[in-house]
């Protein structure tokens, strides 16, 4: 397929201006204030479909933001491959943090970027690697190549918690019948080193509220005679962990798949510089469970962390006060084969029962899902690996990530196909964080890699 190295060569100005228009459109999912910018995506999304050669274009309407579904059926006895992705955003802020304003896309060089990178929210999570499917279709339209059936679903909710994509999936489920689902939402080890997502971790976000006494007080007239919730909050998050920095819930660790010798053996043959990784960080040190390497503390182990924590006076200057509540929002990466409800109930429980009882305690669980791994022998796997070797020159590395991609357990319960996941993105593209990016070069190759998935998915399914 040489010939999809010179489209991209010939068309990839209008591929990164178009990119850059749908990312000026702040689709943050988070947040009810941009709501119609959510709306006014979801349609962009479907107009770059159909110009891109789908024959079915639907908006489809949920009990929250849409999903586009776009397909061309070419011949029902071809495979289908059904593409997954998600138009909508994680919220920008910390605002002044960015170096350019968020949805103002601007083209920057990096270290790791030469080339230049797209710099604004979603770039890489992920409207541009989204965008790299709708490109790809593009081409294999053009040149006639399209070898098989593919099928569109890219949904704006992802990062809130995907509850309309499940609603819509089960309701669905004879439309988005397929052979392969496709994912780019995750990332890959270098641009000179790609690899495939072989596992993603399950996730269990609570939020939790710490009352004491009816009011606030005077810090002075009650300090020392009544629970101060926030203090009782940090000691009880602090008791969530050993010296150890095992988790202390009972119970939690019970499912937990544990890793025979040869499989920690064959992870720890994937490159990695804990020296570049602390230097990349700025920290002296890693810090994580005792047994475990940074590599697996980040992706085969469960792990628990507050993800935010408020209460009492932040505002300028010194207030002496002894606030009536504490809150905390915290989230529990999990793997297979822990349940995210079990996981909920045990931390509920545990996290109500030692409070002491000057206090009370509110746990709410707000969503989650489960981990994900799949083998590396699938027809699937072996596509993706044999494109990435022929548009990269080395094959990929199967790694577990740490990210989450809560649907994809649902897609394999709901819809019995399995998910590959090809993402070409970098660590370092800072998605979530301010100044997130996407290469120019991650961009490009992954239209150029796409196409081959496609090629020879059909073939070795014959
Ligand atoms: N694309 C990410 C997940 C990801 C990124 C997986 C990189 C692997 C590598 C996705 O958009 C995301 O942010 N997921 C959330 C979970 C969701 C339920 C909010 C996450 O992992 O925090
Ligand atoms: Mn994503
Ligand atoms: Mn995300």
């Amino acid at each position: 397929m040489e010939n999809i190295k010179s489209y991209v060569q010939q068309h990839k100005d209008r591929f990164i201006s178009e990119l850059i228009e749908l990312l000026k459109i702040p689709s943050v999912s988070a947040d009810t204030a941009y709501s119609q910018d959510v709306i006014d995506t979801a349609e962009a999304v479907k107009v770059s479909l159909s110009k891109a050669g789908c024959d079915l274009v639907e908006v489809c309407d949920t009990p929250g933001y849409p999903i586009i579904y776009g397909e061309k059926i070419i011949d029902p006895n071809l495979p289908t491959v059904l593409v997954y992705g998600h138009y909508d955003v994680q919220p920008p802020d910390p605002m002044e943090l960015w170096t350019s304003p968020p949805f103002e896309p601007v083209i920057k060089t990096t270290d790791i970027h030469p080339e230049g990178a797209i710099f604004a929210r979603g770039s890489c999570d992920d409207k541009g690697q989204m965008y790299m499917h709708v490109k790809a279709l593009e081409y294999m339209v053009q040149s006639n190549t399209l070898p098989c059936n593919v099928k569109f679903m890219i949904e704006g909710e992802e990062e809130v918690g995907s509850a309309s994509l499940a609603w819509f999936v089960e309701r669905n489920q004879e439309k988005l019948k397929n052979d392969v689902i496709l994912i780019s939402d995750t990332g890959m080890i270098s641009n000179q080193q790609p690899s495939i997502t072989t596992g993603l971790r399950g996730l269990s976000y609570v939020e939790v509220e710490v009352t004491g006494p009816n009011r606030d007080l005077h810090s002075g007239l009650y300090g020392g005679a009544v629970a101060n919730p926030i203090n009782i909050l940090a000691k009880m998050i602090a008791s969530l962990h050993d010296e150890d920095n095992h988790i202390t819930i009972p119970g939690f660790y019970d499912k937990v798949q544990e890793l025979s010798a040869e499989e920690r053996a064959e992870m720890a043959k994937a490159p990695f510089s804990l020296e570049k990784y602390k230097n990349a960080l700025n920290i002296a040190d890693v810090y994580g469970e005792k047994g475990y390497v940074t590599n697996e503390r980040n992706s085969i182990r469960p792990t628990l962390d507050v993800n935010g924590i408020w209460g009492g006076y932040t505002g300028e200057g010194a207030k002496t006060v002894i606030a009536s509540k504490a809150f905390a929002k915290i989230s529990m990466r999990l793997v297979p084969n822990q349940d995210w409800h079990e996981i909920t109930e045990l931390f509920t429980k545990h996290f109500t029962s030692i409070a002491p009882a000057g206090v009370t305690v509110k746990v709410t669980p707000h969503h989650g899902g489960q981990g994900y791994v799949t083998p590396i022998d699938s027809i699937g796997y072996q596509a993706a690996n044999k494109a990435y070797t022929e548009t990269f020159g080395v094959p990929a590395i199967p790694v577990r990530s740490g990210g989450s991609i809560p649907i994809v357990s649902l897609f394999e319960k709901e819809l019995k196909s399995k998910t590959i996941l090809m993402g070409f993105g970098l660590d370092s593209d800072a998605i979530h964080s301010p100044n997130e990016h996407f290469g120019i070069f991650n961009y490009l190759k992954g239209i150029e890699t796409i196409p081959l998935f496609y090629k020879y998915f059909v073939e070795l399914s014959k």
